[in-house]
């Protein structure tokens, strides 16, 4: 029967009680975004009655010691401030910790014993959702310690769930992401394993895909025969913040194109779903990757450029290049700016160029995709040397999340002089405020069982298919002449050329 108190109410989204296990809950990803995301639903009264949290890391801390933590990180970082006390108490009393290390079977022990204690007391059932916050030559151990504790339910359970959030980086190449996700799949069934990628929890991603289908006017023009070419710029204007030894390990291709920049891709180029479920978007989502035309060897030389910034200025002073930053060698050949030109070879795509960049240092922190239609075919409003620019649909990830359409409009005055100008929705004024972080929205999803937005184990493995080749390639030709820019500008020189060379030019942005 309906529950008439539910009647009217705006979500129906309500996941049943469980038990959310952070492993690695004493470092940085979960006192800077796991903790404040939990805390922001709990506030929206979106947690399940009953949830409850289980920290599990090394460090030694008592309960206690756990929730001052957890609550500075929340008070530090979570979008709404400051805190409300009243749903802090509730939330804190819901905070557990278990320390120990990984590869001890009494810790796991331990855990079960913590988490059969939650279950009796506030019915959360043996739901279990954990999160892998660990490096990831952790996860063997993790996964082999959790089944051998009798901590995975057998998917086909409907009394109860087991599933996992696992973080990337999803492997460094093809072979390893693949043994990764071949090591998860000893443990848990691939419909347990949840790959986060935050960009995919980004209201303006997912606002994407209501750009797309949700309008009867774009999907008609969204082809080879109306786009003349596509740009996604992931730029940041930091360096890497004290990660260099993280940064050494991965480079921007790692850390931004292999994952947020192809889901940007997939999401921009997919044919539309049969339906807004897990299998038909990532079926979809997968084709993307399968069509894009290989970059291998002298093909990746040609359309691929790497940069690394050198010292310059980031808002008027001067900071160091990437060679100088703390645990970077000072012989360093990782790149921390990448530009590609990419081709679907697909029905829809075929000869439209995608040109993507992606780094740090750059002049701004703006992640855009800009969609630029074709010239207009017939130049009837030349005639006095106005230049007619063609149109561009510009999806602006982050910040100052919203869609511009830049099109042309006559100059008030006696001559038919032409001036791009845009319509532009804009989220924050639209809809005031700033929406939920994406983290929320994924935890969530989890919690309910929805993988939607999370990147299935052939979407990982085709992405790397088509990156490491690129790296091979790289790893083949000379070593690059490297810092090739300077901090604060858009890059090396090359990028402008790679993109020039097509008689094109990046959007200013
Ligand atoms: N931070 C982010 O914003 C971010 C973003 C995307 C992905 N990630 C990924 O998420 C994971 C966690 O990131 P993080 O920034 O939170 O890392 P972190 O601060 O370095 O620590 C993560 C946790 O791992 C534990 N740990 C590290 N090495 C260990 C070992 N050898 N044995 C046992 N425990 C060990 C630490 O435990 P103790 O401190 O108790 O030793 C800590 O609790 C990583 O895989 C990272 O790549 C992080």
């Amino acid at each position: 029967m309906d529950n008439p108190f539910r009647v009217g109410l705006e979500t129906e989204r309500a996941p049943a009680p469980c038990a959310f296990v952070i492993f690695g809950a004493s470092g940085d990803l979960a006192r800077r975004k796991l903790l404040p995301a939990l805390y922001n639903l709990a506030v929206s009264r979106l947690l399940p009655p009953g949830f409850s949290i289980v920290g599990f890391a090394v460090t030694e801390m008592s309960e206690d010691q756990f929730r001052a933590s957890m609550r500075e990180g929340v008070a530090q970082f979570s979008r709404r401030k400051p805190i409300d006390e009243a749903v802090w108490n509730d939330f804190a009393s819901r905070l557990h910790y278990v320390s120990g290390a990984f590869d001890d079977e009494a810790n796991f022990a331990r855990l079960r014993a913590k988490l059969d204690e939650i279950d009796a007391n506030n019915g959360t059932r043996e739901n279990r959702l954990y999160y892998l916050a660990i490096p990831p030559s952790l996860f063997p151990k993790v996964n082999d310690q959790l089944a051998r504790a009798g901590l995975v339910a057998d998917p086909s359970d409907a009394s109860r769930y087991t599933r996992i959030i696992v973080e990337k980086p999803f492997g460094r190449d093809l072979a390893s992401g693949d043994a990764l996700n071949a090591d998860l799949h000893r443990v848990f069934h691939e419909r347990q394993i949840f790959r986060i990628d935050h960009y995919l929890g980004k209201e303006t991603v997912q606002n994407l895909v209501a750009l797309r289908f949700g309008n009867a006017i774009f999907e008609p023009i969204w082809n080879r025969n109306h786009i003349d070419h596509v740009q996604i710029t992931v730029a940041e204007d930091i360096g890497v913040e004290g990660r260099g030894k993280f940064y050494e390990e991965a480079g921007t291709t790692r850390d931004i194109v292999q994952n947020h920049l192809l889901q940007l891709l997939m999401v921009m180029a997919m044919e539309p779903p049969v339906a807004f479920a897990a299998d038909e978007v990532r079926d979809e989502k997968v084709k993307v990757l399968r069509a894009l035309k290989p970059l291998v060897g002298e093909d990746a030389l040609r359309d691929t450029v790497r940069g690394q910034y050198g010292p310059g200025n980031f808002v008027g002073r001067p900071v160091p290049g990437y060679r100088e930053e703390p645990n970077v060698s000072p012989a360093s050949h990782v790149e921390t700016f990448v530009a590609m030109r990419l081709e679907l070879d697909n029905w829809r795509f075929a000869g439209v160029p995608i040109y993507i960049r992606a780094g740090k240092r750059l002049t701004k922190r703006i992640t855009e995709i800009s969609v630029h239609f074709k010239d207009v075919p017939h130049a009837l409003l030349r005639e006095d040397g106005a230049h007619v620019e063609p149109d561009v649909l510009a999806i602006r990830i982050q910040p100052d999340e919203g869609i511009a359409l830049r099109f042309v409009a006559k100059v008030p005055g006696p001559t038919m002089t032409l001036r791009p100008v845009a319509m532009d929705f804009k989220y924050g004024s639209t809809f005031g405020g700033s929406g939920p972080e994406a983290y929320e929205r994924l935890i969530l999803d989890a919690m309910l069982g929805d993988p939607t937005l999370f990147a299935r184990a052939d979407e990982v493995s085709a992405a790397w298919r088509f990156i490491t080749p690129i790296h091979e390639a790289w790893a083949s030709a000379p070593v690059p002449t490297f810092p090739s820019y300077a901090a604060g500008t858009w890059g090396p020189p090359e990028a402008s050329d790679l993109i020039a060379r097509d008689g094109r030019a990046w959007r200013r942005i």
